[in-house]
C-alpha cells in the first residue's frame, strides 16, 4: 500500500495520546474494517506487522504505579509486531506503526502507543506471535472521553507532553537558508512526532540529497528502544515530503546513525510519474 501522504498529513498535528476512552461510544463497523484493512496493507517491511484486537482491551494495559496511568475504557487495540532476527526491527515496527496511528486519527479515532506498560503475555494470548516475533508495542483505540480527566492531564505534564523541542537543537548539515521548502515542512512534521516520556531522541542531518536521522546521545531509556522513537520520526519526515511532491527511499544505517531519507534522481521522479505513482 502506498502511504496515503495528503491523508496522513494533516492527522500528524491533530494526534494527541489519550489514554481514557468513552466505553460507551462503540466504534462503527464500517471504521473497524478500514483500520482492519489498512493495518493488514500497510506492511512496507516483511518483519514488522500490525493486528488489530477488538477484545479484552481493557485487560491488556497495566498502571504506572497500581492503576494509576492506566488506558482505561478503549474498546480495541493495536498491537505492533516485529521479527526479532532483523537488525532494523525496532525503526521498521516505529515507522509501520505510527502509519497505522496516523489511520486511525484521520478516521476520527484516538490513540496512545504504549511500549512499557502493558501485558505481553496477555496480547500474545489474543494473537499469533512466532517465535522470532516479539509485541513492541500496542495502542488503545477508540474515542476518548471528551474532556481530558485530572489522572491524564497529570500523566501528559509528567511527559510536558505537547512540548517539542526547537529544530535548532535538532539539526546539523546544510544550513537553514538554503534549505528548500520541503525540508523545512518535513522536518517540522518529524519534531512532532511522539516518543516514550516524549524524550525525542532524534537528529537530523540535511544534505543536499537528502535528510539522514540520527540518534542523540544522552536522555532516558525507560526500557524502550530509541530505534523505535526513530522510526515513528521517519514516517513523519516522508509522509510530509511526499506531500510537497518529493519522494524518496530510506536506507538503513548503523547506529548511533538510523537512517537516511535520499531523495529519488529525476529520472527516477519521471519514471514513477509515468507509472502514475
Ligand atoms: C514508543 C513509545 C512508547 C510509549 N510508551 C508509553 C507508555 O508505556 N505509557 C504511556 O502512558 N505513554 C506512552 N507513550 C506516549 C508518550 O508519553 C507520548 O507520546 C509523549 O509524551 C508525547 O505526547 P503526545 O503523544 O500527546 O504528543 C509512548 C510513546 C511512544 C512513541
Amino acid at each position: 500500500m502506498d502511504i496515503p501522504f495528503s491523508r496522513w498529513h494533516p492527522a500528524i498535528e491533530r494526534r494527541r495520546s489519550r489514554r481514557h476512552f468513552d466505553s460507551n461510544l462503540p466504534i462503527p463497523p464500517e471504521t473497524l474494517a478500514t483500520l482492519d484493512r489498512v493495518c493488514n496493507q500497510f506492511a512496507p517491511f516483511p518483519h514488522a506487522r500490525s493486528r488489530l484486537v477488538t477484545e479484552s482491551a481493557e485487560s491488556v494495559f497495566k498502571g504506572v504505579v497500581g492503576s494509576y496511568g492506566k488506558v482505561k475504557g478503549a474498546p480495541a487495540f493495536i498491537a505492533f509486531i516485529g521479527d526479532m532476527d532483523d537488525p532494523f526491527v525496532q525503526e521498521e515496527v516505529g515507522y509501520t506503526g505510527e502509519g497505522i496511528i496516523l489511520e486511525a486519527t484521520a478516521l476520527g479515532l484516538n490513540t496512545c502507543w504504549v511500549a512499557g506498560f502493558f501485558r505481553r503475555e496477555t496480547v500474545a494470548s489474543l494473537i499469533d506471535v512466532s517465535d522470532k516475533e516479539q509485541v513492541l508495542a500496542v495502542t488503545p483505540v477508540g474515542y476518548a472521553q471528551q474532556s481530558e480527566s485530572w489522572e491524564e492531564k497529570l500523566m501528559s505534564r509528567f511527559g510536558r507532553s505537547h512540548n517539542r523541542l526547537p529544530l535548532s537543537k535538532l539539526v546539523r548539515g546544510l544550513p537553514g537558508e538554503k534549505w528548500p521548502d520541503w525540508v523545512n515542512v518535513s522536518l517540522e512534521a518529524a519534531r512532532l512526532a511522539p516518543s516514550a516520556g516524549n524524550r525525542q531522541p532524534w537528529g537530523f542531518e540535511v544534505q543536499e540529497d537528502g535528510i539522514t536521522v540520527f540518534v542523540r546521545t544522552g536522555g532516558p531509556e525507560f526500557n524502550v528502544s530509541k530505534r523505535l522513537d526513530c522510526g515513528i520520526v521517519m514516517l513523519h519526515l516522508e509522509v510530509a515530503a511526499a506531500d510537497c511532491g518529493r519522494r524518496g527511499q530510506w536506507e538503513f544505517l548503523p547506529s548511533p546513525q538510523v537512517g537516511k531519507f535520499k531523495m529519488y534522481s529525476q529520472s527516477v521522479l519521471s519514471a514513477l510519474t509515468q507509472w502514475g505513482r
